[in-house]
This record gives C-alpha cells, sequence and structure tokens, in this order.
C-alpha cells in the first residue's frame, strides 16, 4: 500500500516516517510540504541515509491518483481545506488535526474560532479511538484521528463509564504533556528558558479538546457528559500523563475494577493495566503505541484515581494514526508498532 505524508516536516509527519519507513505492509511513496522542495533529511538530518525522499508540492490531484492513503499531519483549519480537495477522490484519509472530530459544527466554531467543514464531510468522518470503535474504522474512508489528551482520557475512562460505575457528573480530568504536543514551530511558551524547570498550566477550561472528550462519553453515556479539563506543560519532551478523578457509584474496590480493565482490554494490545499498586510513568510508554493504566480506589472517599500514559507522537498522533490505516485496510492492528517503549 502506498502512503503519503503531508505535514511531513512537523513532530506528528516525522513520526509518521519512522513508523512507515518499517511498516511491513505500506511504503511511503511520497513526503509532502508548503516550502521548498529538498531531502526530508535537510529538514531531519537524523534521517541522513535512512530515508531521503524529497519533500514534493502539496498536489491532491496527483496524491490521489498515486497514493493509497494519505496522512494530514497538519495543522486544524489546514486540514480541513486539504480534506475537502481529497474527499470524493479514490484515496483514504487520515487526518490528524482536530477539524473532523467533532460532530456539532457550532461546536467547531466556538472552539476553534474557525469555520467547519461540510457537514457531510462530518458525518463521513470516522472518530478513530481504535481501541472502541473499530467496526466503523474498518468501513472507513475518512478518519479523524483523536487528540492526544482525548485517547489517554477516554481510554482511561471508558470501562468505568460503560459499566456505570462512576458518577458521570464528577469527572475531573488532570493531564501533563511534554512540550512536542505543541509542535515543530517556535512560540514563546516553549523557549528552553520558559519551559526548563518551569511547570504550567494553560488554557485553564478553554481547551479544544474538552469538547471532544465530552462528545464520546456523552456516547457512552447515553446522554450529556461535561467535565473539568486542566492540561499542563511540563518539562519533557514526549509524553503525557492524565490523572483523572470520579466518583464511584458502588462499593467497588481497587481489585474489582482492576478486573473490569483487564477484562475490557484483553483482546486490545496496546493497552496495558498495571497490577495494584503499581501506577505508569510516562517513561515506560515512550516512543511506543502503548496507553498504560493504573488506578486505585480510595475507600474513604468513595472516589476513583485513575492514571494513563501515552506517548503523545505515538498513540496520541501517528501510532494510532496508523494503527487506524491498518484497521482500515484490514491489517494486522499492531503492524509496523511493536516498537518497544525507549527506556530509559
Ligand atoms: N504534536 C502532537 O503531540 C500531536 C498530537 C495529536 C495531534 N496532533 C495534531 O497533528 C497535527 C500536526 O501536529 P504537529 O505537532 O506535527 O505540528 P507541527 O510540528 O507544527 O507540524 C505541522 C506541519 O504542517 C505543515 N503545514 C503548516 N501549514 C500548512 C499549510 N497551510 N498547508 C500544508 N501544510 C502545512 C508544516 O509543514 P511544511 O512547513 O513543510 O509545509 C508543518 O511542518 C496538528 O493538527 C496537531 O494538532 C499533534
Amino acid at each position: 500500500m502506498k502512503a503519503a505524508i503531508i505535514g511531513t516536516t512537523g513532530y506528528g509527519g516525522g513520526e509518521l516516517i519512522r513508523i512507515l519507513n518499517n511498516h511491513p505492509f505500506f511504503t511511503i511513496h511520497s513526503v509532502h510540504t508548503t516550502r521548498d522542495e529538498k531531502p526530508v533529511s535537510a529538514e531531519y538530518p537524523h534521517l541522513t541515509g535512512i530515508f531521503d525522499k524529497v519533500l514534493t508540492k502539496i498536489d491532491p490531484d496527483k496524491i490521489s491518483a498515486e497514493a493509497d492513503i494519505v496522512f494530514l499531519a497538519t495543522p486544524s483549519r489546514v486540514s480541513g481545506d486539504l480534506v475537502s480537495a481529497f474527499i470524493d477522490k479514490n484515496i483514504k484519509v487520515v487526518d490528524l488535526s482536530g477539524d473532523l472530530r467533532l460532530k456539532d459544527s457550532k461546536a467547531y466554531r466556538n472552539w476553534y474560532k474557525h469555520e467547519p467543514v461540510a457537514d457531510r464531510i462530518l458525518n463521513e468522518a470516522v472518530y478513530g479511538l481504535s481501541e472502541w470503535n473499530r467496526g466503523k474504522i474498518s468501513n472507513g474512508t475518512l478518519l479523524a484521528n483523536p487528540g492526544c489528551y482525548p485517547t489517554s482520557a477516554l481510554l482511561g475512562l471508558a470501562p468505568v463509564l460503560t459499566e456505570k460505575v462512576i458518577d458521570p457528573k464528577s469527572i475531573i480530568i488532570d493531564a501533563k504533556s511534554g512540550v512536542s504536543g505543541a509542535g515543530r514551530s517556535p512560540s514563546i511558551g516553549t523557549l528552553y528558558a520558559e519551559l526548563n524547570e518551569n511547570f504550567k498550566i494553560y488554557k485553564v477550561n478553554e481547551h479544544q479538546h474538552i469538547p471532544e472528550i465530552e462528545q464520546q462519553l456523552s456516547l457512552w453515556n447515553g446522554e450529556g457528559v461535561t467535565v473539568t479539563f486542566s492540561t499542563h506543560l511540563i518539562p519533557v519532551t514526549r509524553g503525557i500523563m492524565t490523572t483523572m478523578y470520579v466518583n464511584l457509584k458502588e462499593d467497588w474496590n481497587t481489585s474489582r475494577l482492576l478486573d473490569l480493565y483487564e477484562e475490557t482490554y484483553q483482546q486490545h494490545p496496546f493497552v496495558r493495566v498495571r497490577k495494584q499498586g503499581i501506577f505508569p510513568a510516562i517513561k515506560e510508554v515512550k516512543g511506543s503505541n502503548y496507553c498504560d493504566i493504573g488506578l486505585h480506589a480510595d475507600s474513604r472517599t468513595g472516589r476513583l484515581t485513575i492514571v494513563s500514559v501515552i506517548d503523545n507522537l505515538m498513540k496520541g498522533a501517528a501510532g494510532q494514526a496508523v494503527q487506524n490505516a491498518n484497521i482500515m485496510f484490514g491489517m494486522e492492528e499492531t503492524a509496523g508498532l511493536e516498537m518497544m517503549p525507549l527506556y530509559p
């Protein structure tokens, strides 16, 4: 299968190269840029002698005629315009941005401060939380890859919400991300002097991932769910740790909850549940497609603490995008994604 990548010079695009260059079924047919045509290694010297393909201009007609799938590792707003150029052509599209994730175009306008794509496109787009939407993904041609924070939060909350073990009104999500989550474009907030030895909260109650998380939780719950969601920047390159606090409806203890998580995820190779008393750390998933989960129920407060970690560029972006592409083409879900975490 031939893959094209747009947004190649960004972090998500770079990670797609790392995965697809070793993929057993996909070959990277073409890589694209809005900038000057040059070998990828001129932009990413670590690829010298490994992947020297030349970046070329974005020509949707040519890409659709030549490739089987295109990955859009492009910013929100840009992806929406590009999708319109690929729709109805004979090519599958996986979009890493937020442009196709929200089904409610009004919500998109409110949170992204931009005009949404046409409703027809939103209706066609499949939300690609791989472990929970496999059926639709396998029949999809247009895929909205989930956001990094939503992936970690939703995988952590899904078992207890779908089993109706928790009060859905009580969900608090406290998330921390490494700086590659902000992409490769320079900004003051991601300067070394701002970030190093620092720990900052940002977009309090205003993060655009709030409606995405609420949309999926509401679907599972059968009625609307709102959440308190806080995001922080931590001085690491990769990794997200999401800690969730929820009120338990019944008297479930840690051991019973862990059994529920083990059972829910036993068929899902990329979700690993820690044993009682053990919690995952971001380095334990770095460079891999795993989402690792630990939890503890506090009988004193009746609250459950769930901890979920992912690599934002892998399970939070390029890794899950390839996992979804594998599912869309009927390949083994794990193809090209079996790399161990990079530790330490
Ligand atoms: N970073 C993460 O952890 C993460 C996680 C989940 C989802 N995402 C999403 O994935 C997408 C890519 O993120 P990223 O972190 O890789 O961003 P990034 O590092 O800023 O890279 C984005 C790339 O998009 C290309 N681009 C910019 N404007 C364009 C335009 N008008 N037309 C075509 N291409 C354009 C640029 O490539 P050229 O300059 O070469 O054209 C740029 O290198 C974003 O939508 C982001 O929200 C990122």
